[in-house]
């Protein structure tokens, strides 16, 4: 484990950059990420090409024994471009205006011109640094999907789209069926009169409604996300073929950017090692502990291996208004609650806060005066211990016995048609995770066709829709033992987005072993249930379940379905089925985590308190448990066991003190 930073010596004179390096050295960074939005200093002017200013800058970083992760620029197409391409290049909004030049990303992944110009400037970069010896990667892009423009809605893109969708449908008939076009007129007579659905008549972002055909929109989202990981692999292709270092792109976080529209599953496969950026406190909100966990999780479950975090908070930051600047010991805490949860190498962004341009506000581990300060004093603290820990440890990864599935496709149709006010998909999987999180226990996430062997405990919540080769996943996984969970809006649509002409939970019914003839939306009002979990209240959703070989474990108290069963379980092979029909207030989900924690004996430590994270790691032959500090108060947490904390050496005895944002790695 280690750490590294995001760094821009092109902003900076040349005479600064050893005094820059040797601060790094000093502070345990072992690598830095650079380069990644610059096209215009590669290629000012259409065709002339300059590389001799990377070149000193590689070149310095190798006779400073720094390594290098080498982004692509193509995240900030140049203004010649713009100008001589113009319609070309821009990306078109939902309501069909150009994104103009002046920011980043605004370009248009299904472009042939910039393709092309990007596939040119990428080659020339992987054949003059591919085996550099300060190079140890590269990065595609920059955050691909950043501010919604995964989904573009140009000519050039319709035209893509449907040749895609004559791909997928082969006859404009077996389109039409599908969707169901009869419904509103809206039959096709042939692919190219099929429109990329822009904001229509219906349209109304602030009452959440589309108003065009669910189908199309599935499609049109998929298609999008397969779109950019085109765009991706188009480069990683080209780099390898000079270049044998691994090749990763930076993901966002679940929490700001649950809509990013791209499937990371599937754009991991694509990738050596991934990696997100992780910001916590900011001009756009501050995230929870939980949900920064939970990032973390997704982040190492897209290819169930250890990541990285590419860019780490390292000071205030936003764009125009600042958020707080991280209280003492807060940098060290995040960084570690990466290590927890299964980061390897930790990037903070970025290294020197910039004097000009649409980030002058934004923090990195120095100021804008460049000199050492108490954000570089405690990430030198915490990246010389993390030289120390790497002698001791290998990689650490979180010990396991718990998933929730994760669909994109589910998430993306929810997003579509909500179902009821308040409702969002990735926030009733962070409930889900949250629940077990505060018990510490760490929970994976999986894609519905992954083998789900290791775990004990497979949540689905919400998984609106399975093909035969995912509902076989899931169906093996119960039958050999697995414990399967699903709730409310489980297994009621087809892949196409379109209702299943089944009573509810439709393709689980059986596995479930009930069915759910009648169902209230808890639209302004609200539900008492009481079962294994307590007393509690459902506000979104309530399935008014009738089982029929399970057995039930809650019920509804209130309103016309009072007695009827909310939460049941059937038994599935060797395995067990539960169904959730509603949703519980967050004391009682913890209860619920509780409940199976007991009933399948799944691992947890004797003693949780409030706020603080407790993590049990490994790394295939050493085990250690982190105790992270989220409290602004010094907690004092009672130990099992005699252990030693690794960060400090002290051995510990019945408990152990942490200070304000404290931790502590026991073993
Ligand atoms: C990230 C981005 C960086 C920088 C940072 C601060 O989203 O990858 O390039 O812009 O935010 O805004």
């Amino acid at each position: 484990m280690r750490i590294g930073t995001d760094y821009y010596p092109e902003h900076w004179e040349k005479e600064r950059w050893s005094t820059d390096l040797s601060l790094m050295h000093e502070a345990g960074i072992q690598v830095v990420r650079i380069g990644e939005f610059d096209w215009a200093l590669y290629e000012p002017r259409e065709n002339e090409y300059h590389f001799a200013w990377m070149d000193d800058i590689l070149d310095f970083m190798a006779a400073h024994d720094m390594k290098v992760v080498l982004g692509t620029p193509s995240a900030t197409p140049p203004k010649w471009m713009a100008d001589k391409y113009g319609e070309e290049l821009y990306q078109t909004d939902i309501h069909g205006n150009p994104k103009i030049f002046g920011t980043r990303k605004h370009y248009c992944f299904n472009s042939s011109m910039y393709r092309e110009k990007n596939r040119i400037l990428v080659e020339k970069i992987a054949e003059r640094y591919g085996s550099h010896p300060a190079l140890e990667g590269w990065q595609i892009d920059n955050e691909l999907g950043w501010a919604n423009t995964t989904r573009c809605y140009c000519s050039k893109c319709r035209k893509k789209f449907q040749e895609y969708l004559k791909e997928k449908y082969q006859t404009i008939d077996c389109l039409n069926e599908t969707y169901g076009t009869v419904f509103w007129s809206q039959t096709y007579n042939s692919f190219e009169e099929v429109i990329i659905p822009q904001a229509g008549a219906c349209y109304d972002s602030c009452h959440d409604t589309q108003g065009q055909n669910p189908s199309l929109l599935l499609d049109f989202y998929r298609f999008s996300s397969d779109s950019v990981i085109s765009f991706m692999n188009e480069q990683a292709e080209i780099i390898r073929r000079y270049s044998s270092l691994p090749v990763t792109t930076n993901m966002l976080d679940a929490a700001v950017n649950s809509g990013t529209g791209i499937d990371y599953f599937k754009m991991s496969k694509e990738l050596d090692y991934v990696t997100w950026d992780n910001y916590i406190e900011f001009q756009w909100g501050i995230a929870e502990d939980a949900a920064v966990s939970r990032d973390h999780a997704l982040l190492r479950s897209y290819k169930h291996q250890p990541f990285w975090v590419m860019e780490e908070q390292a000071g205030p930051c936003g764009w125009s208004k600042l958020g707080p600047a991280p209280s003492p010991g807060k940098l060290r805490l995040w960084t570690y609650q990466a290590v927890a949860g299964g980061a390897d190498t930790v990037v903070y962004f970025r290294w020197r806060s910039c004097l000009f341009g649409t980030e002058e506000y934004w923090h990195g581990i120095l100021g804008h005066d460049g000199k050492v300060n108490r954000r570089y004093e405690e990430i030198k603290k915490t990246g010389l211990e993390m030289k120390r820990l790497s002698g001791i440890f290998g990689k650490l990864m979180p010990r396991v016995q718990v998933a929730i599935v994760k669909s994109f496709d589910s998430e993306w149709s929810h997003s579509i048609h909500r179902h009821v006010e308040g409702f969002e998909y990735d926030r009733l999987l962070l409930d889900y995770y949250r629940s077990f999180y505060e018990l510490g226990i760490p929970v994976d996430f999986v894609a519905p066709e992954e083998d789900l062997s290791a775990y004990k405990l497979v949540l689905a919540p919400a998984l609106l829709m399975v093909n035969e080769e995912q509902k076989q996943n899931l169906t093996r996984y119960a039958q050999q033992g697995g414990n399967l969970l699903f709730t409310f809006r489980s297994g009621i649509k087809t892949m196409d987005n379109t209702m299943l002409p089944e009573t509810v939970p439709g393709m689980f019914s059986d596995l479930a072993g009930i069915k759910v003839p009648d169902y209230d939306p808890q639209f302004q009002k609200k539900t008492t249930v009481s079962g294994v979990f307590g007393q509690s209240t459902a506000s979104l959703w309530c399935d008014i379940i009738e089982p029929e070989q399970a057995d039930v474990l809650g019920v509804y108290t209130g309103d016309y379905y009072a007695g009827s069963p909310c939460f049941t379980r059937n038994s599935c092979g060797m395995g067990s089925v539960y169904y959730m029909g509603c949703d519980l207030e967050q004391a009682s989900m913890k209860n619920l985590a509780a409940y199976f924690c007991t009933a399948l004996e799944l691992c947890r430590p004797a003693y949780v308190q409030d706020k603080v994270e407790r993590v049990s790691v490994t790394d295939g032959r050493k085990n250690a448990e982190f105790l992270l500090n989220h409290n602004g108060c010094a907690v004092v947490v009672p130990v099992e066991r005699e252990c030693t904390d690794f960060l400090t050496g002290r051995k510990i005895r019945k408990e152990i003190r942490l200070d304000p944002w404290d931790v502590a790695l026991l073993g």
